[in-house]
């Protein structure tokens, strides 16, 4: 594990697209597992100007979000799906067959979650997961339990992140209380794991995430074993790390 501590919210933006472009430079055809959320913002603006300068090429990569509102439709304006092409993918040349994000209102929730699943595999799995953090300590939409889910599935969000979820909706009401997201085993297997926090308020849960414990309370907590994890953190979210 690598944690990296950063003076800024700029500064973290920058130095995790360093390394989605230095993925991208070793395997053009790279597949990029991304996150939705305020956090990756700055990542994806980075992303975007090095495409606009020329410096990046996105035409071979792959990509694989972590979830979807459940019941919301890819036209909704708060869906993921929206919230991906409104700050990437329209502004740089992913083809937009090799977009996959997890389908809000499918027929049939069981069949799609198998099938996000198959994609991925089919794609040789994810060489480099981009994740933020709840402040509960959730990784995609895999909220704090007695036991987790491995695999990409529906899940009841929980209260806390209903109401952190509530600022993008005109009431909290409005906000959906199910999401369909990749499971723990899903994000597991990315060959490289980039965790992103930044603001006081996620201090506290990276501090708890990285003291000696593993515990299904904290989801993130899980990710400590994972062989090839990398903490981005600002100075307010690294703060309790002293
Ligand atoms: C988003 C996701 C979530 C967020 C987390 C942090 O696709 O899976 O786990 O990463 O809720 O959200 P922000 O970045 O808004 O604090």
């Amino acid at each position: 594990m690598r944690i990296i501590r950063t003076e800024n919210y700029q500064e973290l933006s920058r130095q995790a697209a360093d390394m989605i472009q230095a993925a991208i430079e070793n395997k053009p055809d790279c597949v990029l597992g991304l996150a939705t959320g305020g956090t990756p913002i700055g990542t994806y603006q980075q992303l975007v100007e090095r495409y606009r300068e020329g410096s990046l090429d996105f035409s071979s990569v792959t990509t694989f979000n972590l979830d979807e509102y459940y019941g919301v439709s890819s036209d909704q304006e708060q869906s993921y799906h929206a919230f991906m092409f409104e700050h990437l993918f329209r502004h740089i040349n992913v083809s937009h067959e090799r977009i996959h994000i997890p389908f809000g209102m499918p027929e049939d929730i069981e069949k799609h979650c198998h099938y996000y699943e198959q994609i991925i595999q089919d794609a040789g799995g994810i060489d480099l997961q981009l994740l933020g953090i709840g402040e509960n300590g959730h990784i995609g939409f895999n909220e704090p339990a007695r036991c987790l889910q491995a695999d990409t599935h529906l899940v009841q969000l929980s209260q806390e992140t209903i109401r952190a979820n509530s600022r993008y909706f005109p009431s909290i009401a409005e906000v959906p209380k199910q999401a369909i997201t990749m499971g723990v085993r899903t994000i597991f297997q990315a060959k490289k794991i980039v965790l992103l926090a930044s603001g006081a308020n996620k201090a506290d849960m990276i501090g708890r995430m990285l003291d000696g414990r593993i515990t299904t309370d904290i989801p993130a907590s899980l990710l400590k074993l994972h062989p090839d994890l990398t903490i981005i953190v600002d100075r307010e979210a690294g703060s309790r790390l002293d």
